[in-house]
């Protein structure tokens, strides 16, 4: 048991993700979590790396232009912001960085091949969220930075391309290509078909002519790109890192949400967190089979009353039934796992008052472990 495990989550956690299947709230609850976290002191920033601009609408902000952080007007101790993720943006700040000089940055932001990344390289997406991630995490403007995914099952790839991208400039093949020599008369030799065989399963398909000049121009900047890489991927599988599955009792979306279970723990993550959003609301104190017994002993209007109220508690009762069995599923892998619950409030939510009213029900329900 461990009573209100959301709250110190909140205060304490460096880096919180919130995945889970389409629709369920994992945008609203990412800027719940935000509001909670700035009402304790914290600064904290929301980064969507959905390219739709759901979390700005929600939070009732204009339009912010590519990576441009935007700061929640709050009455708070601490701060709220929002971004979104833009590829391009990122990738060249990620050269500026780890460039040597500037012409070499000029050379690399002139590659043809480079500009044309985003759309050619397999992953380039989820490797720039993780890039994103890690300077947000060591901005130092910032306490907590709170990743909202996208609705897709795949949403977790994100996680595991720093590794995937380490793994590829390691690659004996990519030090022999990015090696100062010949250069591209390497590409030009029907030796090197199978090893570029190769690479393409690596980069994916129609990228690599290209892709072997990016690589030269690259040269000697890997070295960094994989450190940076290896540090997103430390930091996600700390202890500062906190995941979160956002979850409504529907039964497809906890098929959906046992997918992020499995997928967690097939990439070493630890589940902190979750969250039981869109629960039908109860109605009154008294049980379906109470109701049901009132209904009886009433006739009427009151009657019909007792009778829906009844109807409505089934429901209720349903729902935590199915989450109560996809939690104790989940604590199968991830025993500290807590979980907290919000119902279906009677608005969308569109603005700052229906997100804290999310945050204050979260807040208040009893974590259970
Ligand atoms: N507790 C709630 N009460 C009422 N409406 C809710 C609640 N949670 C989410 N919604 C509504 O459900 C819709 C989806 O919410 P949200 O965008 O947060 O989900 P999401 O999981 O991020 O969706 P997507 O998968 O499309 O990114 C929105 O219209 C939102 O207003
Ligand atoms: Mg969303």
């Amino acid at each position: 048991m461990s009573e209100q495990r959301i709250i110190e989550i909140c205060q304490s956690a460096k880096i919180i993700v919130t995945c889970g299947t389409g629709g369920v709230g994992k945008t609203s609850v990412a800027a719940a979590l935000g509001l909670e976290a700035a009402l304790k002191g914290r600064r904290v920033v929301v980064i969507t790396i959905d390219p739709a601009r759901r979390l700005a609408d929600a939070i009732g902000l204009g339009e912010g232009k590519g990576n441009e952080l935007q700061r929640v007007p709050l009455d708070a101790s601490g701060e709220l912001w929002v971004t979104m993720l833009d590829v391009q943006e990122t990738f060249d700040s990620l050269v500026r960085d780890t460039s040597p000089s500037e012409e070499r940055t000029a050379e690399v932001m002139n590659n043809s091949f480079y500009r044309s990344l985003s759309r050619s390289l397999s992953g380039t997406r989820d490797y720039m969220a993780a890039e994103r991630l890690h300077s947000l995490h060591n901005d130092p403007r910032f306490d907590l930075v709170i990743v909202d995914t996208p609705p897709s099952r795949n949403a977790l790839d994100f996680l595991e391309s720093p590794e995937r991208l380490a793994r590829f400039l390691r690659h004996p093949i990519v030090k022999f290509l990015v090696a100062p020599s010949r250069g591209g008369l390497r590409f030009a030799n029907a030796a090197m078909q199978p090893v570029l065989k190769a690479i393409s399963m690596v980069v994916g398909g129609d990228a690599l002519t290209g892709a072997a000049s990016f690589l030269k121009v690259f040269d000697g900047m890997e070295a960094e790109f994989s450190r940076r890489a290896l540090i997103v991927a430390k930091a996600l599988r700390s202890d500062a890192s906190n995941f979160v599955i956002v979850t409504a009792p529907s039964a497809d979306a906890l098929t959906e949400a046992d997918h992020f279970v499995s997928e967690l723990s097939r990439l070493g993550i630890s589940l902190q967190l979750i969250v039981a959003n869109r629960m039908p609301p109860r109605f009154g104190t008294l049980t379906a089979t109470e109701e049901q017994a009132a209904a009886a002993a009433t006739s009427g209007d009151l009657a019909l009353a007792h009778d829906l109220i009844a109807g409505l508690c089934e429901d209720a009762d349903a729902a935590d039934a199915s989450i109560a069995s996809f939690v104790q599923r989940t604590t199968g892998r991830f025993p500290q796992v807590a979980t907290a619950h919000a119902t279906e409030l009677p608005t969308d939510i569109h603005d700052m008052a229906s997100i804290r009213a999310l945050a204050e029900q979260l807040a208040a329900s009893p974590s259970r472990q």
